[in-house]
């Protein structure tokens, strides 16, 4: 629930976390990245995909798999709650977007300099010699069950090109995770939206800003176990995040 004491907090505020998982990209039409598969992906659980051994297995279907998440994120528009995350940069004097997500809705909804932990759909590159490779903006309708695509290959060596996420075993970006866990430390309130929380070292950042004496705010409709320190709002987080910033700033945003 948003007493007015969270409201004030984030009103007072001088540096604000957003950080975001799957879930602030549901009311998209993405689905989350542990919802059940569908398709031609229905037997693996996402985990297993999402490796460099299963793209070295079976390149196509794993390709395949990632194009299939690409084309539905080319569709897909930003949300309310990635409009209300853009909109709060305008209400607090620093706003930092961590996300685990490799979707691109945050920067078309208009934040910036977004950090992605876990890569991005839209940056693949040559799994051998890591050359960036530019994908068509544009990509021929896939079947919704999803398809096997051959990989392209990379213009200098020839290798594979696989896609720009980070797989478990994988170290993350380390530009992203700096600005993480320096944010994290440094913030006075910090919004956990959409996350199960359950992917390390990611999952750490919360627990790092409530460490520091930050305000922590976790938005998901399902709720899950917080300290006593915690704050949580049950809901959707488009719902959650447009009555955050109503009560925190009214119609009279500071400008
Ligand atoms: N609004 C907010 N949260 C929602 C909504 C919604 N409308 N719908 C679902 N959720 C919540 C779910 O309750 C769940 O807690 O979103 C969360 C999604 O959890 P996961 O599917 O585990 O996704 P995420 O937390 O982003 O996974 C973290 O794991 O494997 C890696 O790379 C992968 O980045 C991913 C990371």
């Amino acid at each position: 629930m948003i007493t007015s004491s969270l409201a004030e907090q984030l009103r007072n505020a001088q540096h604000v976390v957003v950080f975001t998982g799957a879930g602030v990209s549901v009311e998209s039409g993405i689905p989350t990245f542990r919802d059940a598969l569908t398709g031609l992906w229905e037997r693996f659980d996402p985990a297993q995909l999402a490796t460099s051994d299963a793209f070295r297995a079976d390149p196509s279907l794993c390709w395949g798999w990632y194009e299939w998440r690409r084309n539905k994120v080319l569709q897909a528009q930003p949300n309310g709650a990635h409009l209300a995350i853009a909109e709060l940069a305008r209400y607090v004097p620093k706003l930092t977007v961590v996300t685990q997500n490799v979707d691109d809705l945050h920067e078309r909804a208009g934040s910036r300099d977004v950090s992605h932990l876990h890569g991005s759909l839209h940056s693949p590159r040559c799994i051998d010699c890591r050359l960036a490779y530019t994908l068509p903006l544009t990509s021929e309708a896939l079947p919704e069950g999803g398809s096997r695509i051959e990989p392209p290959r990379c213009s200098a060596c020839d290798g594979y090109v696989r896609p720009g996420v980070v797989w478990f075993g994988e170290m993350l970006p380390e530009d992203a995770w700096s600005a993480g866990i320096a944010a994290a430390a440094e913030c006075d309130v910090f919004l956990s939206i959409g996350t199960s929380g359950i992917v390390y070292p990611a999952a750490e950042l919360p627990l790092r800003a409530l460490g520091r004496g930050a305000t922590v705010v976790h938005i998901n409709p399902a709720r899950f176990d917080i300290s006593g320190q915690e704050h949580f709002l049950e809901g959707p987080a488009s719902v959650m995040m447009q009555s955050l910033l109503r009560e925190a700033f009214g119609d009279h945003p500071v400008s």
